[in-house]
């Protein structure tokens, strides 16, 4: 059978992508806006990998639980009896209705919504009241008809809940080892979740219209657009981040997938908002880190590290042109739910949250000009654009493996 991905993308498209970064081209239009280029990302380049989901301090007791949508599919994180935190796929066995519809904390048991069959918290199926016409209605007829829920492989990193699809993935600390390693000697052994959101699970929700590749490269690989599309950064004097001699005033990070900025945070002074909150420390030392920090964890993980807190946003792809943002902040010593400090927190998220909409809405213009028959650009930027370059390649490594 043919590879579906022969009738998306040309032998000629293929080359170029992978052309040396002078003369290579982007990905063509069709890899932004065809639901079929999408579903083949689902099974080639996040299915067989770690795809992050959600954070799990979000759901401390068992019975919390916190339904989610990803690529279109229904999920649902549930901390069970015994404490862990599991993911099913949020599909009942009746008829196939989400089972979970709404976050909920303490629940003894999850309840279908269309004909009110009955999981526990481990996911199996408990009950299914007037099935055979009686209220306690006998299921054992049922038991050999797998009616558990499905559940997807899972882990945790920092909080953040990872699922794995096809079950196969290397460990997941395998898979973030560039990122571990570039962490080393930070100390976050002692940095909590904040839960400021308004509906207190700590997650703050950004919908965007646009491909997720867009999103993703916008978020910490291009570096370039910040001048023109952050009005807070325009005013300083630190952006663009380039000395006037050709050189950059950022290290440029790109290890196995894990790619963005960094930069020493006294040099950017006055770019970002001041919050006067406890450092995270160094490992080696116990002192105040120095060094900031924008970067991806491919495919689907943004992670910000400044000295007084760690910004975490998670890319939720749900089709084409549309996917969700969600972003959790974390703070050093206690400063994560100290009342006190609130208004710094907020200062410092408000100045995320209106970099997340500058950056949302360019990107939504880009996807919609991705429909012009008029050509897109079809070159790099050999300066500004080597992240984009290489991250593109990747996305091409994958759907190439079939
Ligand atoms: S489809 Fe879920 S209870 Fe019938
Ligand atoms: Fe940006």
């Amino acid at each position: 059978m043919a590879d579906p991905l022969e009738s998306l993308l040309s032998p000629a498209e293929r080359a170029a992508l992978r052309a040396s970064i002078e003369s290579a081209s982007p990905f063509p239009p069709i890899a932004y806006t065809s639901q079929d280029f999408f579903e083949l990302e689902v099974e080639r380049v996040f299915a067989p990998t770690w795809v992050a989901i959600g954070m799990a301090p979000a759901l401390p007791n068992p019975g919390d639980v916190h339904p989610l949508w990803i690529f279109g599919y229904p999920l649902v994180m549930v901390r069970d009896g015994g404490g862990r935190l599991r993911v099913f796929h949020n599909v009942c066995a009746h008829d196939g209705c989400p089972v979970v519809t709404a976050r909920g904390s303490g629940l003894e048991r999850l309840e279908a919504p269309y004909h009110g069959w009955l999981y526990d918290l481990e996911g199996r199926l408990i009950g299914a009241p007037y099935w055979d016409g009686y209220a306690e209605a006998d299921i054992s007829a049922l038991r050999d008809r797998d009616v558990d829920l499905k559940e997807i492989r899972s882990s945790i990193w920092q909080g953040i809940v990872f699922i794995n699809f096809t079950g196969d993935a290397p460990p997941l600390e395998d898979f973030l080892a560039p990122m571990i390693e570039f962490y080393g000697n930070h100390d976050f052994s002692t940095v909590t979740m904040a839960f400021d959101s308004e509906d207190g699970d700590g997650l703050h929700r950004f919908p965007a219209k646009a491909n997720w590749k867009l999103l993703w490269e916008n978020y910490a690989p291009d570096v370039y657009h910040e001048n023109f599309v952050h009005l807070q950064y325009r005013k300083s004097d630190h952006v663009p981040r380039v000395d006037g001699r050709g050189g950059k005033t950022f290290t440029e990070v790109d290890d196995r997938g894990f790619m963005g900025l960094a930069f020493d945070t006294a040099a950017v002074g006055g770019t970002y908002p001041a919050v006067e909150l406890p450092k995270i420390r160094r490992v080696s030392d116990g002192q105040p880190i120095a060094r900031s920090s924008i970067m991806n964890m491919y495919p689907n993980l943004g992670f910000l590290v400044f000295p007084t807190h760690i910004r975490v946003s998670i890319l939720i792809p749900n089709g084409p042109e549309d996917c969700e943002w969600l972003l959790a902040s974390f703070f050093n010593d206690g400063a994560a739910t100290e009342p006190a400090f609130r208004e710094d927190r907020e200062r410092g998220f408000a100045g995320s949250a209106l970099a997340r909409v500058e950056d949302d809405r360019i990107c939504e213009l880009v996807q919609r000009a991705r429909r012009s028959p008029a050509p897109a650009k079809a070159f790099y930027s050999p300066f500004w654009e080597g992240m984009l370059y290489s991250f593109n390649r990747r996305v091409l490594d994958d759907l190439e493996r079939s």
